[in-house]
């Protein structure tokens, strides 16, 4: 929009845009005081924390722009700033909302690319297996399994998704290997695998499922291999029932994962791997909410025969970096 009124500013970059009838939008820079920036960026003292006088130079400068390019009132941004802190209020050891926030956003999903990045860009040996985001609901000591042991406990007709369970039943083998070149088996790695029930939820956001369920950690053997019965996993969707659901509600989005299994797997002499699979047959598996999913992540489930305690197999392994 062109400007109708006259700015009087002390500062050299503030514009006069008086004369600017012509209804053509004369861009933030015109508009507004761009020095604005630079006195908050000068700001910052000789003895600040050297990352932060590194990196908070360019979040002030993108964080202007913004306000400038979209024109941002200050309602606009008290909304936002009560965002936040609705996510702050909700957020407690069990929940963390702002997180929340941050995955819907795809922040979680690009500071972890990043991160991945750096380390790779630092390593000489070949490719590992992609990392995803960990997500909220990992919990440490899961049990120490043997090999071909079940994550799924208690599974009895009582259960309230046994039919489902039955029909998703999965046996997962694979080996753990070093990217070292050439690649070698890496003995005693530890996968550590978890996934939510067929209802959609981890055990510990669900009272009806025992302690936890559906979580294991496996130790590989002398050939890198693990082995373990789950569920085929099912698409779920994040707890939209707080502030940042009510967020994706206003973006018209949904709040659906794809099924996914998460794994942290560690071993010996490299850099432990957090990541997911993804089932390719699942509906979500191109829309993911949290936008985790990488190609090489996505896996397909295949039917298995002569094995009472699973309908499906599926053979994965992990390569990890050498540290
Ligand atoms: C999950 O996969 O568990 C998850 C990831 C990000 C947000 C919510 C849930
Ligand atoms: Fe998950």
């Amino acid at each position: 929009m062109g400007q109708t009124q006259t700015r009087v500013s002390s500062s050299d970059s503030a514009v006069d845009v008086s004369s600017n009838f012509d209804g053509i939008d004369d861009g933030p820079e015109k508009k507004y005081d761009l020095t604005l920036t630079d006195k908050v960026i000068a700001a910052t003292g000789p003895n600040a924390l050297p990352r932060l006088a590194q990196i908070m130079p360019s979040l002030i400068r993108h964080l202007h722009d913004f306000a400038r390019e979209v024109d941002l009132t200050v309602d606009e941004w008290t909304a936002g700033v009560e965002l936040i802190n609705e996510c702050g209020r909700m957020s407690d050891d069990k929940r963390n909302e702002t997180m929340l926030l941050c995955d819907i956003l795809g922040l979680e999903t690009l500071v972890d690319e990043v991160t991945a990045h750096m380390v790779s860009a630092a390593s000489a040996s070949g490719a590992s297996t992609p990392t995803s985001i960990l997500g909220p609901f990992y919990r440490p000591n899961a049990p120490l399994l043997p090999n071909g042991a079940s994550i799924v406990q208690d599974l009895t007709p009582s259960v309230p998704w046994y039919d489902e369970a039955v029909a998703s039943s999965a046996y997962i083998t694979g080996r753990v290997m070093s990217s070292s070149n050439p690649s070698t088996p890496i003995r005693n790695a530890i996968v550590d695998v978890w996934h939510t029930a067929p209802n959609g939820l981890y055990e510990q956001q669900d009272p009806e499922q025992p302690d936890m369920n559906l979580r294991g950690r496996f130790k590989t053997d002398g050939d890198g291999r693990f082995a373990f019965y789950c569920l085929r996993p099912v698409a779920y969707p994040i707890p939209d029932d707080g502030p940042a659901g009510k967020f994706l509600a206003l973006l018209d989005r949904h709040p659906y994962r794809p099924g996914h299994i998460h794994f942290i797997v560690s071993g010996p002499g490299h850099r432990t791997l957090t990541t997911q699979i993804f089932d390719d047959c699942d509906e979500y598996i191109t829309k993911d909410s949290v936008f985790a999913v990488k190609d090489e992540l996505v896996v397909r489930f295949e039917p298995r025969e002569g094995d009472s305690q699973a309908q499906w197999s599926l053979e994965y392994d992990f390569s990890l970096e050498p540290v």
